[in-house]
């Protein structure tokens, strides 16, 4: 497949290996924008893909407070994201944001279990899935992310981490359940470093993420049809040789999502 680049950023053809999944990109802003910011980046988006016909599924992950402002983009060949929610219903959780409030807004994304949110919020792999259980119900499309700290990938522990983190994040669910499931591939070591990791290195992960929920579900159709997304470092200059990948879907982007071009 054939795409033209999602921003002014991308302006080059993006050659995705494979086509029966849809190619994500999806922009997270982490704890960056106001909303009059966050206002003007949509608008510089917006008008940088007005006129490209093939776009990949572009989603926007900003802050909570900017969510109403970049869901006015829904629709407009944008979809909205949040960056993380509690899995509660509703109660007394202080600070918290329920699935409910997002689905409101017009949010249709969730991130769950981002390395920020596990290495300085405590969450952990339980924790992941009952916010991904919470997600599925109220109909948000989950990029659950995934990845292994530098330490791990040292010590040759990538592997056994990225696996004990899909199995428990897609523990008791079916795949029925699981049908709108996106797996974020981050390296922990790559996130902000400008340390990209290497394109068949991150394809033989999301390979290796394809043959682990293959084998917990004892079906090879199933894990073909999950988008595999890589994060960590993505830019303009590096996104195309990613994409280019067997197994990689799409990209989740950090700094390079909060310029436009
Ligand atoms: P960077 O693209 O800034 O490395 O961040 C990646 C990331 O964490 C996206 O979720």
């Amino acid at each position: 497949m054939c795409l033209r680049g999602a921003t002014g950023a991308l302006q080059k053809e993006i050659v995705v290996a494979h086509s029966h999944r849809l190619p994500i990109i999806a922009g997270n802003w982490k704890m960056h924008k106001t909303t009059g910011e966050a206002k003007q980046l949509t608008e510089a988006i917006l008008q940088g893909i007005k006129n490209e016909k093939e776009l990949p599924k572009i989603v926007l992950c900003p802050p909570f407070t900017s969510l109403p402002t970049v869901a006015t983009a829904a629709g407009k060949g944008i979809d909205v994201g949040a960056q993380n929610m509690d899995h509660h219903e509703s109660g007394a959780f202080t600070g918290e944001i329920a699935a409910n409030m997002l689905t409101d807004l017009g949010v249709t994304y969730v991130l769950i279990g981002h390395s920020e949110r596990r290495q300085f919020f405590g969450e952990t792999n339980g924790t992941v899935n009952l916010k991904l259980k919470t997600a599925l119900k109220h109909k948000l499309i989950p990029i659950v992310c995934v990845g292994e700290t530098l330490d791990e990938r040292e010590s040759n522990l990538a592997d056994s981490v990225i696996s004990r983190q899909i199995a428990a994040a897609l523990s008791d669910l079916t795949m029925e359940e699981l049908k709108t499931l996106v797996i974020a591939y981050e390296p922990v070591w790559a996130i902000g470093t400008g340390k990209v990791c290497e394109s068949a290195e991150a394809n033989r992960v999301a390979k290796l993420i394809r043959t682990t929920i293959g084998n917990l579900f004892k079906s090879k159709e199933f894990p073909e049809t999950i988008p595999v997304l890589y994060g960590g470092s993505v830019k303009a200059s590096n996104i195309e040789e990613q994409l280019a990948q067997s197994d990689i879907d799409g990209a989740l982007v950090g700094g390079a999502s909060l310029v436009a071009e």
